[in-house]
């Protein structure tokens, strides 16, 4: 019998405990050992916690003739909300027997978000510490004085019996960490994350079954300002007035117990509240405890509350609780400090030897009352001491008043970019002491990559660092200065390379509710989501990323239903740039257009160039989309749209010899990437693209947008070795100009730090920004050849083909793809060039083996090719072609010259 499909996700998650009815898609992979692919599937679900023989189903979809195992939307009778099921598919492969039922997973339904819900939010409403938050940020202690302490709220109530099951539902509108009976409930930090909270507010679900018990609990809160309330983006002012100006918090504590009844406990004006150990908190300036402060066991039945002050409560509103889409933001990892050293004044320096975003952690045992502050920063001054300047009006600072006894100091409401940090006010201490909490969203790994060269795997693991540190609940520009926020185009041109690194499929689906709530009323998207009170929208390459990212999902993940929840969004945005530019010249409605930002050298490209190349690519995309989710008539339409972009591209810059305006390699690289050249002008193009490399001596001069499109462009049109020339260098500007410098995390600007000047202007100079970290679609896609055939469903079939060069003598990797694990590994040394790939069920390849004599090329039986193919990695050179299924394969011939 074949062996049952695995891996079953819901959503994207395993067994989600919120899932909304309209996000309920299933996927599943097959296991080893199937006869070579699935041609047919059965789904079966109940309600519950059990799928038994005979009982009622919500959906049998029987079997269903199709090889998909990727986003199948459930179709079944009506889910109830706040209901469980339970779900198992069976597969044919190959014959007609069926596999065996996989093991059941489950989801839980979201809430009815009116009928749903019986809680109140609670708060203490604007506390004072001063009169008023200050208007702009001034010296540190000036900030910090004006923000409130964190409220603590707590609620007894009485179970009269034992209990089966019980679950949590709770949000805040600022921060929240949940207690029950003296412990933390559940992992997550800085819930429920970041949305438009005028139009959005996540909540999350805990099975809190072993932490409910027969008799007198307490169910505990203590909330902070967040995004909500606190200090946000640039703008110097606290969130107040763009969100609200205090923290609040709603919970619904459903309990079931032995005897069918249910308990249900939620905020209401019989919570109390005081305030504890935490002076402040907030995400951009850091928190202050203060220990001997801290009331210990108000979480626990038998606590004195009776001091504790009435909550204000407000009803719910109207304000759409969505359950939490996931993934949650988690402490992942901890690093712990590599040196220990003291600046010139005294003071404690530590080095993590990475920039991340976090906090550090210090085990104190020493005496009580003293005040330790702890400041972060990636980078440290000339003296030695942390260089703070680039944090704009961030503080990134936290302060413990120590009590009595040992103590883990760490903070929980904020987050700090940083690889150093200075440790002030206590008179000893060790470096063992200190670790660094990494923090973000829980993304699982999904790619790796490793060459000979010691450089490119550090430049591998410095792309893979700068995403860890920026995505957390929405994808940032950068972790440590006063700004943090969704920029499209940022994510827009690192969303292939962030979905080959890490599992996003969820994280983005989130992100992309965010962009809606963000859009302007004249159909734009807007240029950052979560916008707050911002009204940019529009801009080229950054707007167009509310196109380009639900289709990279699909690229990556099969996920039609992103592209059908947006698609009403992308067409009321393209007939925003189309209303504005009839012409077919993007010229007009760009918004703050930042054009090819950062980009180094004084080659320019126009705006409208930029711009018109994006529209093209949405309309591309828009016409694929469209013939995706069968509408015919769209996709003509989008087709047509396109030619009459590509005819007026062409006329205004495209030369009859294949320049293009401005000469930039932004241009070129758009232009044939967006494929906007025509056919027969296309390889004197890319001549002029290198022709533009050499005379810029061999180096980029590419801002965040063209640097995306740079290489793959040179490798697909038969310029690899140019490619791997621009990865090589290590002349600024470059990434190894980066890694030279100490570079731990891709840096926002080329030349954040240069032997000449030092710092660049500290107004806007991070060190942790991903952007132009966007290569590393390249390493997968390129340097091992991982990549989706044209037409594929989520790598259901890949053009595998690798291109060597660049001096290395082997790169290997992989990437975990919904389907599995797709492997790729080739040396070369001697002459000689070998491969090996491995794919998993249900997935084929084409196997191109590049070779200087492709038809001597063998399989590991001994079998020739298949055919030889024009290799376009290298111009004039020849390809083995292979055809492969599920397994390892390898092959071997002459190396390329
Ligand atoms: C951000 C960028 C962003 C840009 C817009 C900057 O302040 O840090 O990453 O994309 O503004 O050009």
């Amino acid at each position: 019998m074949i062996n049952p499909p695995c891996r079953l996700r819901c959503a994207y998650q395993v067994n989600p405990l919120g899932v909304a009815p309209d996000r309920v898609r299933f996927s599943w992979a097959l296991a080893a050992g199937g006869s070579g692919g699935q041609h047919a599937y059965q789904i079966r679900i109940a309600p519950g916690e059990q799928l038994g023989d005979g009982g009622h189903l919500s959906w049998d979809t029987g079997r269903v003739e199709s090889p998909r195992c990727t986003d199948v939307p459930y179709e079944g009778s009506a889910l109830d909300p706040g209901a469980r099921y339970t779900w198992s598919v069976r597969v044919w492969e190959g014959g007609e027997e069926p596999s065996a039922w996989s093991d059941p997973a489950f989801f839980e339904v979201e809430l009815d978000n009116s009928a749903g819900w019986q809680a109140s939010w609670i708060g203490l409403g604007r506390i004072r510490t001063v009169a008023q938050p200050p208007t702009a940020p001034g010296p540190y202690d000036g900030v910090v004085k004006a923000l409130p302490p964190s409220p603590y709220l707590r609620r007894e109530f009485y179970v009269p019996g034992a209990v089966t099951s019980a679950r949590l539902h709770i949000t805040a509108l600022g921060l929240y960490e949940a207690r029950l009976n003296g412990g933390r409930v559940g992992d997550s930090v800085l819930a429920p994350g970041w949305t438009d909270y005028g139009q959005r507010v996540q909540y999350q679900t805990y099975d809190v079954t072993s932490l409910v018990r027969e008799g007198a609990n307490v169910l505990g809160a203590i909330v902070a300002d967040g995004w909500y309330s606190g200090f946000v983006g640039f703008d110097a002012k606290r969130a107040g007035a763009m969100y609200g100006d205090a923290p609040e918090l709603l919970a619904q504590l459903v309990i079931s117990l032995t005897d069918r009844s249910r308990l249900t406990v939620v905020t209401d004006d019989g919570w109390r509240a005081a305030f504890g150990a935490i002076r402040h908190a907030d995400l951009l300036m850091g928190e202050r405890h203060d220990l001997g402060m801290e009331l210990s066991g108000w979480d626990s039945p038998g606590f004195d509350g009776s001091s504790w002050m009435p909550v204000r409560c407000k009803p719910r509103g109207t304000v759409r609780l969505v359950a939490d889409p996931g993934p949650q933001v988690r402490v992942i990892e901890q690093v712990p400090a590599v040196s220990l050293t003291t600046d010139s004044s005294g003071r404690y320096i530590a080095d993590f030897g990475q920039n991340l975003s976090g906090w550090v952690r210090l085990h104190y045992n020493g005496a009580a009352g003293t005040h330790i502050r702890v400041r972060h920063a990636e980078v440290l001054d000339a003296d030695g001491s942390l260089y703070v300047d680039n944090l704009r009006s961030a503080r990134q600072t936290d302060e413990y008043i120590t009590a009595e006894g040992p103590a883990a100091l760490e903070p929980r409401f904020t987050l700090h970019g940083f690889r150093y940090a200075e440790i002030s006010g206590c008179d000893r201490l060790d470096r063992s002491a200190l670790t660094a909490q990494v923090v973000h969203s829980d993304i699982a790994v999904t790619g790796s990559f490793e060459s000979s060269e010691s450089w490119l795997n550090r430049l591998f693991t410095t792309i893979d660092w700068g995403q860890r540190g920026n995505f957390i609940s929405v994808p940032t520009d950068c972790p440590q200065r006063d700004e943090r926020l969704g920029w499209l185009g940022d994510a827009q041109i690192f969303a292939r390379t962030a979905s080959y690194n890490r599992d996003v499929a969820a994280f983005f689906a989130k992100w992309l509710d965010d962009i809606d709530d963000a859009r302007l009323p004249s159909g734009a998207f807007p240029d950052i989501a979560p916008r707050l009170n911002l009204t940019w929208g529009g801009a080229p390459a950054w707007a167009d990323g509310g196109v380009i990212i639900p289709w990279t999902l699909y690229l990556m993940y099969g996920d039609r239903g992103n592209l059908e929840r947006h698609y009403g969004a992308m067409t009321e945005w393209m007939d925003f740039v189309e209303r504005g530019n009839p012409e077919f010249i993007r010229n007009y409605e760009l918004g703050n257009s930042y054009n090819d930002w950062l980009a180094p050298g004084d080659d320019l490209t126009p705006p409208e160039l930029l711009a018109t190349a994006y529209w093209a690519y949405d309309a591309e995309l828009m016409s694929q989309i469209a013939q995706l989710l069968g509408r015919p008539d769209d996709a003509v339409e989008y087709q047509a749209l396109r030619s009459k972009i590509d005819a007026a591209f062409t006329d205004a810059f495209v030369a009859t010899d294949g320049s293009i305006a401005s000469g930039s390699q932004t241009a070129y690289a758009l232009g044939l990437h967006m494929n906007l050249i025509p056919e027969d002008l296309r390889a004197t193009a890319a001549g002029h693209l290198v022709a533009a490399i050499e005379a810029a001596g061999w180096s980029l001069t590419t801002g965040f947008v063209g640097v995306g499109y740079l290489l793959p462009v040179l490798s697909s049109t038969g310029y690899t070795d140019i490619a791997y020339r621009l990865l090589c260098q290590n002349a600024y500007p470059s990434w190894r100009y980066m890694l030279d410098h100490g570079a731990t995390t891709i840096w926002e600007r080329w030349n954040g730090w240069t032997p000449e000047r030092g710092f660049q202007s500290p107004w806007m100079n991070s060190f942790n920004h991903y952007a132009l970290g966007s290569l590393g679609e390249w390493l997968y896609r390129f340097v091992l050849g991982i990549e989706p055939a044209p037409g594929s469903n989520a790598f259901d079939r890949l053009v595998l083909r690798p291109h060597p060069g660049g001096g290395l003598t082997f790169a290997r990797g992989a990437y975990e793809s919904v389907r599995g694990s797709i492997r790729s590994a080739w040396k070369q040394g001697s002459g000689r060039f070998s491969l090996a790939v491995e794919l998993p069920p249900g997935v084929t390849a084409s196997v191109r083996v590049p070779s200087a004599d492709a038809s001597s090329v063998r399989d590991e039986d001994g079998r020739a090719p298949q055919s030889v193919a024009e290799y376009p990695g290298a111009l004039g050179a020849a390809e083995a072609v292979f055809e492969a299924g599920a397994g390892r394969h390898e092959f071997t011939g002459p190396a390329l010259d």
